[in-house]
């Protein structure tokens, strides 16, 4: 039996499990938003293999610790991840993320942990960093708590209270052309790129969440193996790898563990074959 354990329905889900049924596999899902759900300390599910839909981010300005908790404890009984508890928060926690990442020789935006305007404005000055910047927090999701940041005033709003929320300064990667922001999503399953596509946008946020488009996109080499090593690099078997094109060249945003595939299904590949494929695999080993 494959667990997919996730917050609230989605076409992502529904085509997993379809994919997986489909394999001859059994496969439930466990929403954590629903009416019978009761947790205590004795609380457990029958299951082979747990693949989580959610993990810790930013939900309403609000950070989804029942989630996280729920998840945490079902790895007290002992249940195996894909992608694991570990990769989960490596690839959530946005600034481990890039700290994984340059630790591992893959170029990654200029990016500062920030408790104040004084840390953001020393964090510009070492790293030679001019407006406009990026303040994002950590953990926030679809695009929802970028800020692009254009004069002193501005970044003292931003970096308010920076200290209690996980703020990161990041340089202003520009990738637009004349109005059009195109960025890369790469798709790696078990250490092989299985499609990728760019997010065509009329706003440096791309997220498809905020309506934007797809294109299809043939994955050179270089991007091929750059995704591999960011999915090596957080420790994970299914991760969405997010690149922005910058004039310098190739650089990593952040990766995703829980890759929605309503964008490839827009192009017509289906992925979720793939990633029902990987989790029967890790079922079986
Ligand atoms: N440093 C940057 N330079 C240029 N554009 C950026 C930068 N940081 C973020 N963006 C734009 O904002 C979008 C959202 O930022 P990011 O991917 O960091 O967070 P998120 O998408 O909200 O998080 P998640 O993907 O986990 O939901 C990116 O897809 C990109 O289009
Ligand atoms: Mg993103």
């Amino acid at each position: 039996m494959i667990t997919i354990i996730c917050a609230e329905g989605g076409s992502s889900i529904n085509g997993l499990k379809k994919s997986i049924e489909e394999l001859g596999e059994k496969c439930e899902i466990l929403f954590l938003s629903a009416d019978n759900l009761q947790i205590d300390q004795t609380f457990n599910i029958d299951s082979d293999i747990i693949h989580s839909r959610c993990g810790i981010g930013e939900y309403h300005d609000k950070l989804t610790l029942f989630s996280w908790q729920v998840l945490n404890l079902l790895e007290v009984e002992n249940h195996i991840f894909i992608n694991s508890l570990k990769t989960i928060y490596n690839s959530a926690d946005k600034f481990k993320t890039i700290k994984l990442l340059s630790k591992n020789n893959i170029e990654t935006p200029k990016t500062g942990l920030i408790r104040d305007y004084d840390d953001a404005k020393s964090f510009m000055s070492k790293n030679n960093i001019y407006y406009p910047v990026i303040v994002k927090n950590c953990f926030s999701k679809c695009g929802n708590g970028v800020k692009l940041v254009r004069n002193d005033a501005e970044l003292k709003e931003a970096s308010k209270n920076a200290i209690w929320y996980g703020t990161t300064i990041q340089e202003y990667v520009e990738f637009g052309d004349n109005g059009v922001y195109k960025d890369i999503r790469v798709l790696v399953v078990d250490g092989e790129v299985v499609g990728g596509y760019r997010r065509v946008s009329s706003n440096f946020i791309t997220n498809l969440h905020q309506g934007n488009k797809v294109e299809l996109l043939k994955i050179n080499d270089e991007l091929s193996e750059l995704s591999i090593k960011c999915a090596e690099a957080i420790g994970g078997q299914i991760v969405g790898v997010d690149i922005l094109p910058s004039k310098e060249g190739y650089k990593v945003l952040e990766t995703n563990t829980a890759p929605g595939t309503k964008g490839f299904r827009e192009l017509g590949i289906n992925v979720d074959k793939k990633i029902a494929k990987c989790l029967i695999n890790h079922k079986k080993i």
